[in-house]
């Protein structure tokens, strides 16, 4: 958090015991309540509500995006084209910007997505202790998005319009141990760009692989139909629920599996001996998903563990739970919003192939995972797509 610009005296009182506890609370610091009001807010109707809200933002957003109120095309030789990454990247923000914070911050900071997105490129320097004087650009741009966020907070409460109540009644968990303005909105960049970021690159993913593999469109379109039967907007639930769609659940868990680089990080408090290692007392460790996602000597995943195979959950179903899979961490900071964060990444895909015929723009090889660079949550492509989408009623296409 420190890194991240708050204040030492900040992270104590966050960190430190309550002052003002509400019913059920008493005893936490506001850090495990945030922890507590995130998964409220990402669980049942609550996620239902959100999720359905979010999946109404990706509509509205395809059906009326156009070349002129967009930032995403690209020149293409003498043509334009989408950016697969800038497209998703810039959808998925603004959708979970706009669900959690409401429309006033957009119209306070147009720009602030792409402030995120060129801030979460350049994140990995301050996980890794990066040397200050070397990350004057990442500085700037969280220096930049906290003061977007002070204004935001000045405004008062009914002015913001948020379907989330997650962000004001963690701002009244910070205000009640006595943070400043400046401080609230120290704590909410972080939750800003946590947010905001892994889930967009789960958007590019899922396009990408789908887009090399014609089948699995056929697989979400088949899949899906019924959850369009009473409206254009689908029914989230019905999507996210591997019961009624397992295939497109499972092609899910698979893009997880291999794009994520999620990084849990943990200090050591006291000597501890595992196997025969010796962890020492005030020593960091950094745990990497991805040595056990492709790992083949655990036999988790099997000897093809480095390959996609969009059926490789459904044919396991246990392999969701299997200990080897971790994308979202584990333990007490066991991600609170890999609920919506599928609910998310299943409405949006299955609104682009219902809605769109997509194609690569020109010929252009499945990208890389961006593994030269240190990641701590979802790996980006090391390349871009350029694509078309062609509307499937006939229209035009974006
Ligand atoms: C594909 C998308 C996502 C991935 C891969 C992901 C992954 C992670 C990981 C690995 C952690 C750290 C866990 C640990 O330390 O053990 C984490 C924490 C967190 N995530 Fe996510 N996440 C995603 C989406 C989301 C979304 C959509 C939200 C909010 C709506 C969210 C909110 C959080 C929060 C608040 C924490 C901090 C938890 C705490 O320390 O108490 N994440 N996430």
């Amino acid at each position: 958090m420190l890194e991240f610009g708050s204040a030492q005296w900040g992270v104590d009182r966050i960190l430190g015991p309550p002052v003002t506890r509400r019913g059920g609370r008493q005893g936490k610091s506001v850090a495990e309540v945030a922890h507590y009001l995130q998964v409220q807010q990402t669980s049942k109707v609550d996620l239902t509500c959100l999720g359905d809200y979010i999946a109404r933002f990706f509509h509205h957003d395809l059906t009326h995006s156009t070349r002129e109120n967009t930032k995403f095309y690209v020149k293409n030789g003498n043509k334009l084209a989408i950016s697969l990454k800038a497209w998703t990247q810039q959808i998925f923000i603004r959708a979970g910007q706009d669900a959690y914070f409401g429309p006033k911050l957009d119209e306070l900071s147009p720009d602030l997505p792409l402030d995120l997105i060129r801030f979460d490129e350049l994140s990995w320097q301050v996980f890794y202790h990066y040397p200050l004087a070397l990350r004057k650009e990442g500085t700037s741009l969280a220096n930049k998005i906290r003061t977007a966020l002070k204004h935001y907070f000045e405004l008062p409460k009914s002015q913001r319009l948020a379907k989330a109540w997650f962000v004001e009644a963690l701002e009244d968990e910070c205000r009640g141990v006595g943070l400043d303005t400046e401080e609230v909105a120290s704590q909410m960049l972080f939750l800003y760009w946590g947010i905001n970021t892994n889930i967009s690159k789960m958007g590019y993913w899922m396009i990408a692989h789908a887009l090399f593999r014609p089948h699995l469109v056929d697989l979400i379109r088949n899949e899906t139909a019924l959850a369009f039967e009473n409206s254009d907007i689908p029914d989230g639930e019905y999507i996210s629920n591997v019961q009624k769609c397992p295939k497109l659940n499972a092609f899910w868990l698979e893009c997880l599996r291999l794009a994520s680089s999620s990084t849990a990080l943990r200090y050591v408090t006291e000597d501890t001996i595992i196997g025969d290692k010796i962890l020492r007392e005030g020593h960091t460790i950094l745990m990497s998903a991805r040595q056990l996602h492709l790992n083949t000597s655990s036999n988790a995943f099997g000897d093809d563990a480095a390959i996609f195979e969009d059926e490789r959950f459904l044919k396991n179903t246990h392999l969701e739970r299997n200990l080897n899979f971790r994308p979202f961490g584990g333990g007490k900071t066991l991600c609170p919003g890999r609920h919506l964060a599928k609910y998310m990444a299943l409405t949006f895909v299955a609104q682009v192939f219902r809605k769109f015929d997509v194609t690569l723009a020109k010929d252009q090889p499945f990208p890389a995972y961006e593994e030269d660079k240190p990641t701590i949550g979802i790996l980006s492509g090391k390349e871009d797509l350029l694509i078309s989408l062609r509307a499937r009623d006939g229209r035009q296409g974006m």
